[in-house]
């Protein structure tokens, strides 16, 4: 019972990271651009609005996936002596994955948004706004790619 708690939170913590970046690079803002264009605050806009949520929700998402699978470790660490070799190859493989979209998602959540943040108390950064959003949309195909790449070597471990 416990495993499948721990794997339901791990599956639904990598749904909500990978469907909300799909739908916000993917589906949602491309579609923005055909619309007449923004007028008023950059923070009004939806690109902002949505890249702004996107970031901490995914970190959030990435704490979850680590916490659930280590979890999973511990919970079933007598298990793990009877594995194939080659897992901890694909465990591996997932692991290098799982370190390039953390840390894409730290400079995401921490560098990128914070220099947009609070536009009204500094509204000197509004100047950045377009450039950093640019970059954020960027960012975040990286991480959306090594999450997919985590999450098929997980699906591969799991069956293995
Ligand atoms: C981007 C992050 C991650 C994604 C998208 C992801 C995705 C997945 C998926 C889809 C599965 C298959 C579940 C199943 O079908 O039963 C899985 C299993 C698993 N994941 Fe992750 N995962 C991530 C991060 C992590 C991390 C950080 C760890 C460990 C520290 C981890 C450890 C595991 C383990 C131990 C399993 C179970 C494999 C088995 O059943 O033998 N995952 N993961």
């Amino acid at each position: 019972m416990t495993n499948n708690i721990i794997i339901f939170i791990h599956l639904m913590a990598a749904a909500i990271a990978i469907g909300s970046m799909i739908f916000a690079v993917v589906l949602l803002l491309p579609s923005m651009k055909k619309l007449p264009e923004h007028k008023g605050p950059e923070e009004h806009s939806t690109s902002y609005k949505s890249l702004e949520l996107l970031a901490p929700t995914v970190f959030a998402c990435l704490l979850a996936l680590i916490g659930t699978g280590i979890y999973f470790l511990l919970e079933n660490y007598t298990a793990q002596v009877e594995l194939k070799p080659g897992y901890y190859d694909l465990f591996g493989v997932k692991l290098v994955c799982v370190v390039a979209a953390f840390f894409l998602s730290i400079y995401q959540t921490f560098n990128l948004r914070t220099r947009i943040a609070d536009l009204d108390l500094s509204p000197e950064n509004r100047k950045l706004v377009p450039e950093t959003i640019e970059q954020m949309k960027k960012i975040t195909k990286l991480t959306l790619t090594a999450f997919s790449l985590a999450l098929f070597f997980g699906i591969w471990m799991a069956r293995y």
